[in-house]
């Protein structure tokens, strides 16, 4: 048997893409290993959102011309966005590559592989014609318990920073009866949380035709109505589509999180209008409030850059500022990347590095002391928590999630995918620990 490998890099949604390609692959009669020194098949789905994403990949892509050099039969295909932005340099920059190919078009490397058995080409691009959504290929969920639902493609936001409409195309909805039907079989597998996924989850619907739309709101109480799904999340929402019928929908789902992943990329009114969000720093806290009023409990997370060009000390006083006012559970904070072809790549007023580094250390601090903040509030409290595994840390410990999205490390006896009752005893900055009171 042929034996695969792969090699995530970037978002959720790229780790649902990888769910998909395993499927895939293990439909064509291939067979998953734990190392890429093993593989005979070596695939890569790659991430083109910052710099870094890139770098590392070169430096993965080296390690394997190296496995390939030592043992030719071995193939090498290279999917997602890095893949779809170099398409036309992919090649010249990796020969190494056998093929590649983009987000949409995952099925082609299935197709491709299938050719290859019959001595097909090497060195294509699989664009597989449109865009197409996964669902038609089978997914080898890690597991067994959660699982995420793709529920539109691509994004119509022009944020200046951000490459990802480039890659992605324009927005496409999938239909609801679609989404329904994946959810409905999820849960007859046992699927017990799902995680919906768009580029901006808020805006969906939209294009899809009258007679057969639903908005978001619409969407999330379809699926709350779903037997068996008993907690559902959603990533990414945008702040500027964020309205008042979705938290609607959130106060009367119950199975709908506590939890609102917010990105609200900076505090300064001034960089938020260059970065083209559509939304200044009152009306973020004004909908960060609305919302916490609304929904008792709620975790509010966000996304942070820094160093976008021309942010100055006070721009950026003004992004710590909105953390401490925000009150984040958490924050995935960003160095400003600039990227092909993005408006504020080629903007005046590029921050130096050293900068940008004293900034980021400085609001991740912050960060975590807001995050320990929100966690020691949970003390004393009895939490629901999804059940995972074992603790990373204490094998004698369990470990899940609770509705708010916080790890918990808790004594007790569960098995993973069971929901359990935990008093929360202590907090570090980014876990709870406790004890279950009940099966
Ligand atoms: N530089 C730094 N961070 C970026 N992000 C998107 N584009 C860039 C960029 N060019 C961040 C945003 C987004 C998250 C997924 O990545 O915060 O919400
Ligand atoms: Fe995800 Fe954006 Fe990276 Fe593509 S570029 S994998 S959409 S984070």
């Amino acid at each position: 048997m042929r034996r695969y490998h792969v090699t995530t890099f970037g978002c959720q949604m790229n780790a649902h893409d990888s769910e998909r390609i395993r499927g895939m692959l293990e439909e064509l009669g291939l067979g998953e290993v734990a190392e890429l020194e093993q593989a005979d098949v070596m695939v890569f789905n790659t991430c083109t959102i910052r710099e870094k994403a890139e770098s590392r990949l070169a430096a993965h892509l080296g390690l394997a011309k190296t496995l390939k050099d030592a043992d030719p039969g071995r193939l090498l295909a290279v999917g997602g966005c890095f893949a779809e932005v170099q398409r036309e340099r992919l090649f010249e920059q990796f020969p190494q590559v056998d093929f590649a190919f983009g987000p949409g078009s995952i099925a082609a490397l299935g197709e491709w592989l299938a050719a290859e058995r019959n001595g097909g080409a090497s060195g294509s691009f699989g664009t597989g014609g449109e865009r197409r959504f996964t669902a038609e290929l089978p997914a080898r969920r890690e597991r067994a318990f959660q699982a995420w639902v793709q529920i539109s493609m691509g994004c119509n936001s022009v944020c200046s920073y951000c490459i990802v409409p480039t890659v992605r195309g324009r927005e496409m909805s999938r239909a609801p009866v679609e989404i329904l039907a994946e959810i409905k079989g999820l849960a007859a597998d046992g699927v017990r949380e799902i995680t919906l996924l768009g580029q901006n989850v808020n805006s969906y619907g939209r294009d899809l035709p009258a007679d057969r739309r639903l908005d978001f709101a619409e969407l999330l109480r379809a699926c709350d109505q779903v037997e068996g799904i008993e907690r559902i999340r959603f990533t990414s929402p945008h702040p500027k589509d964020f309205r008042s019928d979705v938290i609607a929908a959130m106060v009367e789902c119950d199975s709908v999180c506590e939890h609102a992943h917010l990105p609200a990329q900076s505090g300064s009114s001034r960089i938020l209008k260059a970065m083209r969000r559509t939304y200044d720093r009152e009306r973020f806290l004004a909908l960060a409030a609305d919302m916490r009023a609304a929904i008792p409990d709620l975790a509010i997370t966000t996304d942070l850059i820094v160093g976008f060009p021309g942010e100055t000390d006070e721009d950026f006083a003004q992004t710590l500022s909105l953390v401490e006012q925000a009150g984040f559970d958490g924050a995935y904070t960003f160095v400003y990347s600039p990227r092909y072809e993005t408006e504020a790549a080629s903007l005046s007023g590029q921050v130096p590095e050293e900068v940008k580094r004293e900034r980021i250390e400085r609001l991740i601090e912050l960060v975590q002391a807001t995050a320990s903040e929100q966690n020691e509030r949970r003390v004393g409290g009895v939490e629901q928590v999804l059940v995972e595994g074992k603790s990373r840390t204490d094998d004698a410990l369990l470990r899940g999630r609770t509705r708010r999205n916080t790890t918990v490390n808790f004594s007790g006896d569960a098995a993973p995918g069971e929901l359990v009752d935990v008093r929360i005893e202590a907090t570090t900055s980014t876990t709870l620990r406790g004890i279950a009171v009940s099966p």
